[in-house]
């Protein structure tokens, strides 16, 4: 049913129930986006699960967060339950074969997973005031703070170093005020409690090295299945700005980091944004029009953005025309903000003569959806009423046992697990970046092992896991060389007067080069 170029979801309905035809994703679009919506409980989390293992069977690397916990089974094998077994029939998935996945567990917290770390030159100024839900004075502030970092060569890598360049900047605030403007001590001090607050928040954790090698998410079994990435969020959503900020650099980091492949025959990376909400909330609308922007661009990249979210109005107009291949789930219709909910849904759809959409969306049972994905030209399919199919791997989530069993397995095992912790004196930090771009270099010149994880298209294997274990290169930061550091400026200014890319990448996290 499922072949090499598509992805099988499900069975549509005809309008007496009965069965009409498979409904699959074709991989070809499958860098064109999506979106899964509907109510609690309705199933997304199960869609997201069954997509997610199409595109790892596919041999595409996924990301994505782990909301509740109850994805987590997606690492073990299933089992046939009753319910899952007649759900097979109904969509005539024969056989019904349970598998298990080959995931790597993340955790900001480091507990559920293996810690991600970015450095704060990394996250960049723009993503940063957001996370701190800085004012615009503020934000001004804090991009002078990274110009200065950058000509200076102050390496950023954690809060330590962000507090001590505050702190250095609050003390010449006369001289740097006089140059920059706007930068005044008390100004200044307003950052550096929101940026204490952010600490205690737990925040600290994520800024840091070893930072996380976009390569290390995109790796592939020797068996030629996509890796899936499963990031603990249970925590992160106690903190959604981090969270939010979290992905958006992930995002951007993707953008910065992937070459251009233009339309290939199946994505590079599909990653799964869920509770996308969070990420336009409240958003400035300069971030809203970078995010838009990003997702429209990252599509040449090869990397699907799959946005989950209950509402379908939570996503900005710009960026839900984007989102090509989509997956209704029901709706309900009491309050006149959700019956708008439902008709922007269904005005979405390429109509069914069989069928009202709207009132079908009320109606729709659990486990059962709209579906229209991207066909021949990447034109739009009619909508159909859709049931989707049982997930092979396990429904609900992992225990903690079988997930630490799982870490301690991981191809990233011991790479990630210790802090780093370079010290931010700034002479000391830049005599170490010297150091860590000659490890990297060095790290490059690693050779290729036999053991069952591999990175494609970045030419490093592993080394077989017996063979030891090696941590990633701490990699130089906000500041390479003083001759790059030029050109930055210079194509930075150029491209800020003509509208184009900026250097700072376009989210204004620093891109680290391939
Ligand atoms: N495709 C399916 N096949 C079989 N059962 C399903 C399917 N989709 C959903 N279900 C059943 O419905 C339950 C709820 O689905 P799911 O957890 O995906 O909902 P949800 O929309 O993610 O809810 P929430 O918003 O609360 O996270 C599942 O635990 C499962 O029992
Ligand atoms: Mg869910």
């Amino acid at each position: 049913m499922a072949d090499d170029t598509s992805i099988f979801i499900g069975a549509s309905r005809k309008p007496d129930d009965s069965y009409q035809r498979p409904e699959q994703l074709l991989l070809q679009y499958g860098n064109r986006h999506g979106l899964v919506t509907g109510a609690t409980g309705t199933g997304k989390t199960v869609t997201l699960q069954i997509l997610a293992e199409g595109f790892s069977n596919a041999g595409v690397p996924v990301f994505c967060a782990d909301i509740k916990g109850d994805l987590s089974g997606i690492a073990m094998i299933g089992t046939a339950q009753d319910f899952l077994v007649k759900r097979a029939e109904q969509v005539k998935l024969d056989p019904y074969d349970f598998q298990e996945f080959p995931v790597i567990f993340w955790d900001l917290f480091g507990e559920q997973g293996h810690p991600i770390r970015a450095t704060v030159s990394e996250m960049g100024p723009l993503l940063l005031s957001r996370l701190m839900n800085l004012t615009e004075a503020q934000e001004g502030i804090m991009n002078i703070a990274f110009r200065l970092a950058d000509e200076e060569g102050l390496l950023l890598l954690d809060m330590k170093d962000l507090q001590a360049l505050l702190a250095n900047i609050a003390e010449r605030a006369d001289e740097i005020g006089s140059r920059y403007g706007n930068v005044t001590k008390p100004s200044v001090g307003a950052i550096q409690r929101t940026l204490l607050v952010l600490e205690q928040q737990g925040a600290a954790n994520f800024f840091g090295e070893p930072a996380l090698r976009i390569s290390d998410i995109m790796r592939t079994t020797r068996d030629g299945r996509g890796a899936i990435s499963v990031l603990a969020a249970d925590k992160l959503m106690m903190n959604p700005r981090l969270y939010a900020t979290f992905l958006l650099w992930l995002m951007s980091e993707l953008f910065e980091v992937l070459p251009e492949v233009g339309d290939p025959d199946k994505p590079k990376l599909v990653f799964f944004f869920d509770e996308a909400h969070l990420l336009f909330d409240e958003a400035p609308k300069v971030l809203i029009d970078r995010v838009e922007q990003v997702v429209r661009l990252i599509r040449s990249k090869g990397v699907g953005v799959y946005f989950v979210t209950q509402n379908p109005l939570d996503i900005p107009e710009k960026v839900l025309a984007q989102l090509g291949n989509r997956v209704q789930h029901a709706l309900r219709a009491y309050t006149p903000r959700e019956q708008q909910a439902v008709r922007t849904a269904a005005e979405t759809f390429r109509p069914n003569p069989d069928f009202d959409c709207a009132t079908t969306i009320t109606q729709l049972a659990t486990g059962e959806a709209l579906v229209s994905t991207l066909e021949a030209k990447g034109v739009p399919s009619m909508v159909q009423r859709t049931l989707i199919r049982p997930p092979s791997s396990r429904l609900g989530p992992i225990t903690p046992a079988e997930r630490q069993k799982l870490i301690a397995e991981s191809p990233v095992i011991g790479q990630y697990d210790e802090v780093i912790d370079r010290e931010s004196a700034f002479e000391m930090l830049q005599k170490k970046a010297k150091e860590a771009q000659d490890a990297e270099q060095q790290a490059q010149q690693a050779g290729t092992g036999g053991s069952r994880w591999t990175i494609p298209g970045f030419g490093n294997d592993d080394p077989p896991q017996s063979g030891g274990r090696r941590a990633p290169a701490p990699r130089p930061s906000n500041r390479q060389t003083v001759a790059e550091a030029a050109i930055k400026s210079v194509v930075r200014s150029v491209g800020s007067s003509v509208g184009r890319a900026i250097v700072r990448g376009i989210l204004g996290s620093l891109s680290r080069g391939r």
